[in-house]
């Protein structure tokens, strides 16, 4: 039974993963919408939980600790460093802009409208936070001002599973603001200069970046295979070669033992066309979120900008450019105007725990 179900998951997401390759996508960037406000008391409640390295199993780490905001919501690394006694095969993402994401993770395995899930499986994967929902309202529980800031909310108890929405509300509350391209599209001329409208034309025509990273925060949501070369530690610390096995194992790989190197969506859906395909990246923020790719392999925006040039890596689907410097140069300008200013959210602090001796009464 319990195998059938893993078995159903598993199906699910494979066919999560070809429904969104079947959308048909936007044909342009577009400005971030828009969004209305989301739940107020569960925005305060979850930078708190962000922040809070007592959501992890053995203190050791708290989102921000992968996801910090002075380093762009990411670390700033190539490879994450994983939960303690782990090492990441993959880089941390930024987590701004989670609301408009279409599919989350760079093997686009979950739902981008599930941040709950999203959240959950941080929280108690191994790899990154080795958390207990129980364990986590448990201690949740015993800190009086998260029990007042919950009670503003709901009138029942802390509840582990309603805690990942909560951090959901919190992350999709953080998006790019003010960045030049939106002023742009929204009728400001001026708020890009010539060398930067030259980019965008690149961006749309010659360089063909559109045909991906579309929509507001350049994503198609989709999987293609650019040909990213594997990054060297991926393949020579044993650490992080267990991370990626274990993830396999989980996932159900066939043949998993066998992996050298991070196969991508393969290992999501089992269909051998999609060996080496990760879901296309954002471009938001791009200013602050360097190193680039799954595994963080290209340190520059020249870096990206030289690999697409000549036409990606090996099995790539893409073709080569033959970009000039100065076209190179006007399409890196574009790029960085789809940044906005840092968003930065201070660390409110963790409030201490104090045992609730009225538990139940009130
Ligand atoms: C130990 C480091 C670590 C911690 C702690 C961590 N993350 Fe992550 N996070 C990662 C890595 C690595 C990935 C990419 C994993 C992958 O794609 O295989 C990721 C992916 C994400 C994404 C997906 C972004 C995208 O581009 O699809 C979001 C959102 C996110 N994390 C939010 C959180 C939240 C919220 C927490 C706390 C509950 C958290 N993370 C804790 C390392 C971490
Ligand atoms: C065939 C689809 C496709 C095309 C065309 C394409 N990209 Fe990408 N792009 C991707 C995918 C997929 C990724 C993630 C690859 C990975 O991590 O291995 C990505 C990643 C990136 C990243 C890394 C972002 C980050 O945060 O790590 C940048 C920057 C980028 N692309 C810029 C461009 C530019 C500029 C062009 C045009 C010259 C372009 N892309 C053309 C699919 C595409």
């Amino acid at each position: 039974m319990r195998k059938l179900s893993k078995h159903l998951v598993g199906l699910a997401l494979a066919a999560g993963l070809s429904g969104a390759m079947a959308q048909s996508a936007p044909s342009d960037l577009a400005p971030m919408p828009e969004v209305k406000p989301g739940n107020a008391a569960m925005i305060e409640m979850g930078k708190y939980f962000f922040f809070d390295n007592r959501i992890s199993g053995d203190w050791g780490v708290s989102c921000a600790t992968c996801h910090d905001p002075q380093k762009g919501w990411g670390d700033g690394k190539a490879l994450s460093t994983g939960y303690p006694s782990m090492e990441y095969f993959r880089n941390a993402p930024t987590v701004l802009n989670a609301k408009h994401q279409k599919r989350f993770l760079w093997d686009g395995r979950l739902d981008g409208s599930d941040a709950g899930t999203l959240v959950r499986d941080m929280l108690t994967e191994t790899h990154t936070m080795n958390m207990d929902s129980r364990l986590l309202q448990e201690r949740l529980k015993q800190v009086p001002e998260y029990r007042a800031m919950w009670a503003k909310w709901r009138k029942d108890d802390i509840n582990g599973m309603r805690v990942y929405n909560v951090i959901g509300e919190f992350i999709q509350s953080i998006q790019t603001t003010n960045a030049p391209f939106d002023k742009f599209k929204k009728g400001d001329e001026t708020a890009l200069n010539t060398e930067q409208k030259d980019g965008y034309a690149l961006f749309k025509g010659k360089a063909n970046c559109v045909s991906c990273h579309n929509g507001p925060i350049g994503s198609d949501g989709n999987l293609h295979k650019t040909g990213v070369p594997e990054h060297p530690e991926v393949l020579t610390n044993p650490l992080r070669t267990i991370t990626m096995l274990r993830h396999y194992a989980t996932l159900g790989m066939p043949n998993y033992m066998n992996a050298r190197t991070d196969v991508g969506a393969y290992a999501v859906t089992k269909e051998k066309r999609d060996i080496g395909k990760f879901r296309t990246a954002q471009l938001r923020d791009l200013k602050h979120t360097a190193p680039y790719m799954h595994n963080g392999v290209l340190a520059t925006l020249d870096d990206v900008i030289g690999f697409y040039d000549k036409g990606g890596g090996s099995g790539s689907e893409l073709k080569p450019l033959n970009l000039s410097a100065a076209e190179k140069k006007a399409l890196k300008e574009f790029l960085l105007t789809l940044s906005g200013d840092p968003v930065i959210v201070k660390d409110p602090g963790q409030p201490d725990m104090q045992v609730w001796t009225t538990y139940g009464k009130n």
